[in-house]
């Protein structure tokens, strides 16, 4: 077995890599659930995540995956025959898909290549043919993790008004929330769904819903069956600073820390280094003469960068490569893309030097599996971080010359 020393590079888009400071605030002895202290972190943490989803409704945190977040917005708001429309952005879209599948709704699922973000034009078109308003929810996947392309929930949340369509708009944004910009009151949006292992830097573990006036009115008429994840008695019972059950007590410390540091850089700093770290990482992909998975400039995701592997290479034995000789981990191309596709994470607790470490072992990667490519990649995106982009400046010299 190769020993490798100094920190393994955990590159995967989610979880992300934790730092010290919110392993040092988990690390703390069992506290009462029920006590004043208890209720003080309840409060804190409650507060903390209205002020990350830039909403003054209701947060609601579960102890657990994104995926029971996923589960708590449709049993919240939806009944067994409800239509809703969904696009297929990529693997995480099939999966909500498939837990919507399973409560019998019924899903217009629009067909996508995996290479762009939804399809505003057709959504906008499904809804205006939907006279009748049948449509009870719109339900999309904001930073769609593995592919690497956007799509922007404003953009959706206006093509429903102009049809006039009173859908619900849910959105996931569970590799969004913490590394995109977000804003659940400002763009009406009526449920968003978010877990803790990605932008907020912390172990997977609690599933968070934030949720409209209007949301929490249709749940209150809605007669679906539901208990552990049913919005009303969190609710209810967050009003003490506590929970109906056992809460997940020592993820609420790292929580809490976390979203101070994310405080601390301001959120839309931390916005603006997700997006520098992103055209950094784009410009070695261009520079490598190899492709993004998302084909949209519009769309790329300030989180991650799927990149497609050359014709006859595949991408699971390159990533074996390099966590091999570079103790470095990077993120499987999933479902249809598998071995097609490897994915970088540039998401959470990251900074420049990290950046140029992962590019390097990727450049080092390519050649020790014998992947056709160019030198280049590294000093690319050295060049986008010291604000210089070769590219742009070897154009412009020439029409100077
Ligand atoms: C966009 C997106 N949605 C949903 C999920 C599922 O979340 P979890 O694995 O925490 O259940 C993930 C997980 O990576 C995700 O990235």
């Amino acid at each position: 077995m190769t020993v490798h020393t100094g920190r393994h590079f955990l590159q995967i888009p989610g979880p992300t890599n934790i730092p010290d400071r919110v392993l040092r605030a988990m690390d703390m002895p069992t506290m009462d659930h029920r006590g004043p202290e208890f209720a003080e972190i309840g409060f804190a943490v409650l507060a903390a995540l209205q002020r990350v989803f830039r909403t003054k409704q209701p947060v609601i945190i579960y102890p657990s995956s994104g995926t029971g977040a996923w589960e708590a917005a449709i049993v919240n708001t939806l009944l067994a025959g409800d239509k809703v429309l969904m696009a297929e952005t990529g693997q995480f879209a099939v999966l909500w898909h498939g837990i919507a599948d399973k409560f019998k709704l019924d899903v217009d699922f629009l067909a996508g290549d995996w290479r762009r973000g939804a399809d505003l034009e057709q959504i906008e078109a499904r809804l205006a043919a939907d006279r009748q308003h049948q449509i009870k929810a719109v339900m999309i996947v904001h930073n769609e993790t593995s592919t690497g392309c956007v799509t922007h929930p404003l953009e959706v949340r206006k093509a429903m008004d102009r049809v006039k369509h009173p859908a619900l708009l849910m959105v996931d944004t569970i590799s969004g929330l913490g590394s995109l910009e977000y804003e659940h009151d400002a763009w009406g949006i009526d449920v968003s769904v978010a877990g803790s292992q990605k932008g907020l830097m912390l172990p997977p573990g609690l599933g968070f819903n934030a949720v409209s006036e209007k949301a929490l009115a249709v749940a209150k008429a809605n007669p679906s069956m539901r208990s552990y994840w049913d919005w009303q008695e969190v609710i209810a019972i967050n009003k003490a600073g506590t929970w109906p059950y056992t809460p997940a007590v020592n993820l609420l410390f790292g929580l809490k820390e976390a979203i101070a540091m994310l405080e601390e850089e301001g959120l839309d700093n931390v916005f603006a280094r997700h997006k520098r770290h992103s055209a950094a990482t784009r410009a070695a992909v261009k520079a490598w003469g190899l492709e993004t998975q998302c084909q949209d400039p519009h769309a790329h995701s300030p989180a991650l960068t799927g990149v497609v592997m050359p014709e006859g290479h595949d991408a699971d034995n390159f990533r074996k490569v390099v966590l091999e000789n570079f103790d470095m981990s990077l993120g499987t191309g999933l479902n249809k893309i598998k071995g097609k596709a490897f994915r970088i994470g540039h998401i959470g607790h990251f900074n420049d030097l990290m950046l140029m470490g992962t590019l390097s072992g990727i450049e080092m990667g390519l050649d020790l599996a014998r992947v056709p490519y160019r030198s280049g990649g590294v000093l690319a995106a050295m060049e986008v971080l010291k604000g210089r982009d070769v590219v742009a400046m070897s154009k412009s010299t020439a029409a100077v010359a």
